[in-house]
């Protein structure tokens, strides 16, 4: 089955407002020729939403937060609500990345609410799973990744995965300077794919986006995004420089993938 690539640039902590309007403005400027064959999407921090939604407004961009609360509203200082993201024109959302999981502490059990109320609130996501150097070296890559899928789609409906994109970001790849090879890459591509079968069905398995991210940069990125089953990616680092972004999201239009 046929499916159209995905590129998201994580901006993580790394912008300033001025960056983040100049890095909006030149992208929006200049990702044109791709934007019929491939979704790019910017994850940009918080206070910045507003000024970006502006800035891509007309653009073939789409606009994403990099995370959201598990609960609809309340009194929950500083956490910010899926509703008061769609206000501001988010329609993206990125759930379960390592750095919250792991620097921030979040478990699998909120990775899982944060995913049903984004779906719920009519977000699409990236959620993001993968193994650390640890567990890849005994043997337990595999294991791990599965873990984080069953655990986030327990309560998730077949229907809501068509706004799901799965990116499969080994920890010991972000931002590390080293990505993982294309090899490997489809290798847990396919496991994913088959452990999304076991839990649904064959044909939401092979239609389902999946993503790679880890140090892709633009020298890497052609030969990652050709192997088999690798759908676009999640950049890091090389978001914030617009040569190296255009570069990588002009690599995934080398077509729709198949496998
Ligand atoms: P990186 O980050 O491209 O800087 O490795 C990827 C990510 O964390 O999404």
């Amino acid at each position: 089955m046929a499916r159209r690539h995905f590129i998201g640039g994580n901006w993580k902590m790394n912008t300033d407002l001025a960056t983040a309007r100049t890095l909006a403005t030149a992208l929006a400027a200049q990702w044109t020729e791709g934007s019929s064959s491939v979704d790019v999407v910017l994850f940009v921090p918080f206070p910045y939403l507003e000024s970006v939604a502006r800035m891509i407004a007309s653009s073939a961009l789409a606009l994403g937060a990099q995370d959201l609360s598990s609960e609809a509203n309340g009194a929950l200082t500083g956490e910010v609500s899926a509703e008061m993201l769609t206000d501001l024109g988010v329609t993206w959302v990125l759930v379960g990345h390592s750095e919250r999981r792991h620097r921030i502490g979040e478990s699998d059990a909120l990775v899982a609410e944060k995913l049903a109320m984004a779906l719920e609130s009519g977000l699409s996501v990236v959620l993001c799973v993968g193994e650390n150097l640890e567990q890849r070296e005994a043997g337990h890559a595999h294991e791990v990744v599965a873990r984080q899928l069953h655990s986030a789609l327990a309560q998730i409906a077949r229907e809501d995965l068509d706004r799901v994109v799965i990116a499969y970001e080994p920890i010991w790849a972000i931002g590390t300077g080293i990505a993982a090879t294309a090899v490997d890459a489809a290798e847990a591509h396919r496991e994913i794919r088959a452990c999304l079968a076991s839990r649904y069905d064959s044909e939401l398995a092979s239609g389902i986006r999946i993503v790679y991210g880890g140090s892709l940069v633009p020298g890497n990125a052609k030969t990652i995004f050709a192997s088999l089953g690798v759908d676009g990616g999640l950049v890091g680092g090389a978001s914030l420089k617009v040569h190296d972004f255009l570069s990588i999201c002009s690599a995934a239009m080398i077509g729709v993938s198949a496998g």
